[in-house]
């Protein structure tokens, strides 16, 4: 592989969430999210792992931050709890819970790192769940009033900030697959969602805007490259009506104020709650465009599917990551391409990663060299794109720390640091080392 040089002032980072390495559920006044109750309530999370203590980072982001000085980290991507700010989701504010957050900025501008927070990465306030959650309107003005108040108190040092992280995966995994919180299981009930989350982020674009303190404004978005299952007309327009709901359905609205044609019936306003004045409310034009991309995803048309007419397929043989996501480098190449040829805006990779199960050998070092060779044959493919014009100015890992993997609970590692939960001991992976490597040369040797 010949050397590859990045964009003099390219941002390399890491991305974490509250709920997955804060710990602290119940401290210093902050309310319960639906990932407190969801994983306090038996039989959701594996292992019945639970987020209460996690990496502990509410107590240990000193140390947290001085391995990301160490790993040479220019960006440091975060969330910010809701209801440690809001513990009810409105009303009165918790003046300890902001001034967590505003340490944990200070601490990261003193270490020359820039702060990227997203404002809400899936932990909602369970008071605003007990009034329906996403599937009530009156939370897209909730979230909108919240997001003015975060900004409005951090707004003197963070100028970019992410609103929303991966609006599809919290919408349909939480109301259609059950498998996230809230739990629920109801596939029409979830479509409605979808819109009120549309709904939410165009007002939450126009009121962090209002506090006249932020720069720039994006959403990160759950995306996978697509495949066609073979190269026939049906198989290819599958793989775009995939491409409408899976990766742009929340991207088009906010540009465009227009759903993307995903539907093989047409899309039925009425189905998803679409009031008359909506169009105007969805579109509020980002001003960079976070992608979160993983795996690729392989589509097949069919028939029997009455909604988008598709079936998705596991390809064989294909190489797998321990959580057993395909391990597809060219997808990255393929979103991007896509993304900057329909929307000609600054790219972040907001999220990239792996998990590979690797733990300390004998010695107490973590080679995990599988995570290096995803990560080399990932980045070779954001450089190919940037090399042929896209306006990419930015990675961000996915993630710093082995953390609690939603769901999945402690058995999945993304770290590029290994954590002894027991004992909460860090170790810097063979791979941290490789990327502090990469961010001195801003090469990929
Ligand atoms: C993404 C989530 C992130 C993490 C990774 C593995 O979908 O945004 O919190 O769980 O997957």
């Amino acid at each position: 592989m010949p050397e590859l040089d990045f964009p003099n002032g390219f941002v390399w980072g890491c991305a974490t969430s509250s709920y997955q390495i804060e710990g602290a559920w119940n401290e210093d006044g902050k309310g319960d999210s639906i990932w407190d109750r969801f994983c306090h309530e038996p039989g959701h999370v594996k292992g019945g792992d639970t987020g209460d203590v996690a990496c502990d980072h509410y107590h240990r982001y000193r140390e947290d931050i001085a391995l990301m000085k160490e790993l040479g980290l220019k960006s440091y991507r975060f969330s910010i709890s809701w209801p440690r700010v809001l513990p009810r989701g409105k009303g009165a504010v918790n003046q300890k819970g902001l001034d967590f957050y505003s340490r944990i900025v200070d601490e990261l501008l003193a270490a020359g790192i820039t702060p990227l927070p997203t404002l809400f990465h899936w932990d909602l306030p369970q008071a605003l769940q007990d009034e329906g959650g996403w599937a009530s309107r009156d939370t897209a003005q909730h979230f909108a009033d919240y997001c003015a108040t975060v900004v409005g108190h951090l707004g003197d040092r963070v100028k970019t900030w992410l609103v929303f992280n991966e609006p599809w995966v919290f919408t349909i995994l939480g109301y259609l697959a059950g498998y996230h919180a809230p739990g629920i299981r109801d596939p029409e009930l979830a479509l409605r969602t979808t819109h009120i989350v549309n709904v939410a982020q165009g007002l939450a674009v126009r009121a962090v805007r209002a506090t006249g303190k932020a720069e720039n404004v994006g959403t990160a978005f759950s995306m996978s490259g697509i495949s066609p299952a073979s190269d026939t007309e049906e198989d290819r327009a599958a793989a775009e009506r995939w491409h409408a709901f899976s990766n742009v359905w929340f991207l088009e609205t906010v540009q465009n104020g227009r759903y993307p044609d995903a539907y093989t019936g047409g899309f039925d306003p009425e189905r998803f709650g679409v009031q008359p004045g909506d169009k105007e409310i969805v579109k509020a034009p980002l001003d960079f465009i976070g992608v979160n991309l993983y795996t690729r995803t392989v589509v097949a048309n069919d028939p029997q599917d009455p909604n988008l007419g598709i079936r998705r397929m596991a390809p064989e043989d294909a190489e797998r990551t321990d959580f057993g996501w395909e391990v597809y480098p060219e997808s990255i190449y393929q979103i991007i391409m896509r993304i900057w040829n329909d929307y000609r805006l600054p790219i972040y990779i907001t999220e990239n990663g792996c998990s590979y199960i690797d733990s300390p050998d004998k010695d107490g070092a973590v080679n995990d060299d599988r995570r290096v060779s995803f990560l080399e044959r990932y980045i070779a493919q954001i450089g190919r794109a940037i090399e042929e014009g896209a306006d990419v100015r930015g990675y961000y890992h996915w993630t710093l720390t082995d953390n609690f993997e939603w769901a999945e609970g402690y058995n999945q590692r993304f770290g590029l640091v290994y954590v002894d939960f027991p004992t909460q001991r860090r170790i810097i992976k063979r791979s941290g080392y490789w990327y502090r490597g990469l961010i001195v040369a801003n090469r990929l040797p």
